[in-house]
């Protein structure tokens, strides 16, 4: 197995780049299923997730073709060859679920193969398959050879109104995939409002789709007949840009981090203000100058998209555990993303939590230890302390981390971080 080891390395400057943003790529790659046209996807992250989503597209029927000096990924679907995604693909990544909308208004039939819950919690996917049965879809969940599948059937989708218990940003994604095609007007009310929605939605009409009010907790999908093939740069990622953000801080260094849009990072460019660091928001870059300056300690709660994202709960935890002060972190978002704190723990920081909330009592006393990524934000969390941590910390079970983060190593080199891939 492989693991990453950091040591305490100076203060981190220069410039880095964002890549393209996972969790924007993948919806946008499950979408494609809807036409039997060929979609290029620009700018698209060389990422774990990102292959196995190729991988099941393939097994679908899906012709891709990744360039990867390009970053352009071409996917055609010109006929459904398989029924879903199989086990030992989907239970590899969360995303696979992305795949039932879309199959669903294409072939009238998806079967996915369902990934179990994971580190951060048991990742349910009730309020898709309500939605979907709400447009007439027959559900049902089975388990075959020790996996557990659901299956989705419908002759035909019917547009309707309907509410999300959560603004869950997958079951958006998948009911405005599934309502893309369906006969009549969609409305999604507590829809999840990310950027990734957003992007998903100029795809889908690039496409020839009908959705409107992408971004905000009330979408309008009128379905169409068919869509054609299109192609579309993803967005940035947000949450690679806030980590590198968050790395500047904690080092005390001054980054400029490009190919970022700065309206999808504003909680976390509030946040860092709050804690004492210098922010400014260029059009298309952010820099972040924390050179002298003490770290002061702040309060995160989690919170859906316009809230501080749940994805920078572990990486803000890590600089809490280093700022002057108490900080108190609640993660109001999934029901077991503290796992990070024990690591952190092993390190040195002070931290005490029950249920969803912990408080922090910032030390400059952390040292290295050996530790394990128990998600790809918690093992990005790690590698930041690792940074200011006196000594070296080993961090294991680093394929979570490059689940998410493109080239992650040679970028934080890139900036004067002392960490290397080592294979143990
Ligand atoms: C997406 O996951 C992201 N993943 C996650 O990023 C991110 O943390 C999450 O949104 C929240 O922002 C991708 O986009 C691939 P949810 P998703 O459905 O869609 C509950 C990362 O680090 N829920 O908004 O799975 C669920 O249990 C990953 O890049 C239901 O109860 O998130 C959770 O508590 C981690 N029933 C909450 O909603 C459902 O049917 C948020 O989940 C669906 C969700």
């Amino acid at each position: 197995m492989a693991k990453y080891v950091v040591r305490r390395s100076g203060v981190l400057k220069g410039d880095i780049t964002a890549s393209g943003s996972k969790n924007a790529v993948l919806p946008l790659m499950a979408a494609s299923l809807l036409t039997k046209e060929k979609c290029r996807i620009n700018d698209t992250p060389e990422l774990r997730d990102v292959e196995v989503l190729c991988c099941i597209l393939e097994d679908i029927g899906g012709k891709i073709h990744f360039d990867k000096e390009q970053k352009s990924l071409e996917i055609e679907t010109p006929e459904i060859t398989a029924e879903g995604a199989a086990p030992h693909l989907a239970g590899r990544m969360r995303a696979s679920v992305l795949v039932l909308g879309p199959l669903l208004a294409r072939t009238g039939k998806a079967v996915v193969a369902l990934p179990g819950g994971c580190a951060i919690g048991a990742r349910p996917i009730d309020l898709h398959l309500k939605g979907l049965e709400a447009m007439g879809a027959r559900v049902k969940t089975f388990q075959r050879d020790g996996f557990d599948f659901v299956e989705a059937c419908a002759d035909e989708l019917t547009g309707c109104e309907i509410y999300l218990d959560f603004p869950s940003v997958g079951a958006t994604q998948n009911l405005i995939m599934a309502a893309a095609l369906a006969k009549g007007t969609t409305l999604i009310r507590n829809a999840a409002e990310e950027p990734e929605i957003v992007d998903l939605a100029n795809f889908l009409n690039k496409m020839g789709a009908r959705v409107k009010g992408a971004g905000t907790d009330n979408v309008r999908i009128d379905g169409v007949k068919s869509l054609h093939g299109t192609e579309h740069t993803v967005i940035p990622d947000r949450i690679e840009a806030g980590t590198f953000m968050v790395a500047a801080a904690i080092s005390g260094g001054d980054l400029t981090i490009h190919n970022t849009v700065a309206s999808h990072l504003t909680p976390i460019t509030a946040k860092l203000r709050e804690c004492g660091v210098d922010v400014f928001e260029g059009e298309d870059f952010i820099r972040v100058d924390a050179r002298g300056k003490s770290l002061k300690a702040v309060n995160i709660k989690t919170l859906p998209y316009p809230g501080f994202p749940t994805d920078m709960q572990a990486q803000f935890m890590a600089l809490l555990a280093v700022a002057k002060g108490k900080g108190n972190v609640n993660e109001t978002v999934f029901e077991n993303r503290f796992m990070h704190i024990d690591e952190l723990r092993k390190m040195g920081a002070d931290i005490t939590y029950a249920d969803r909330k912990a408080t922090i009592i910032g030390t400059q006393a952390l040292h290295g230890a050996r530790v394990k990524a128990t998600d790809l934000r918690a093992g990005a969390a790690l590698v930041l302390a690792g940074l200011v941590a006196e000594g070296t910390t080993e961090v294991s079970q680093i394929y979570y981390i490059e689940r998410g983060y493109e080239k992650f190593v040679e970028k934080m080199q890139s900036i004067g971080a002392d960490i290397e891939y080592v294979e143990e």
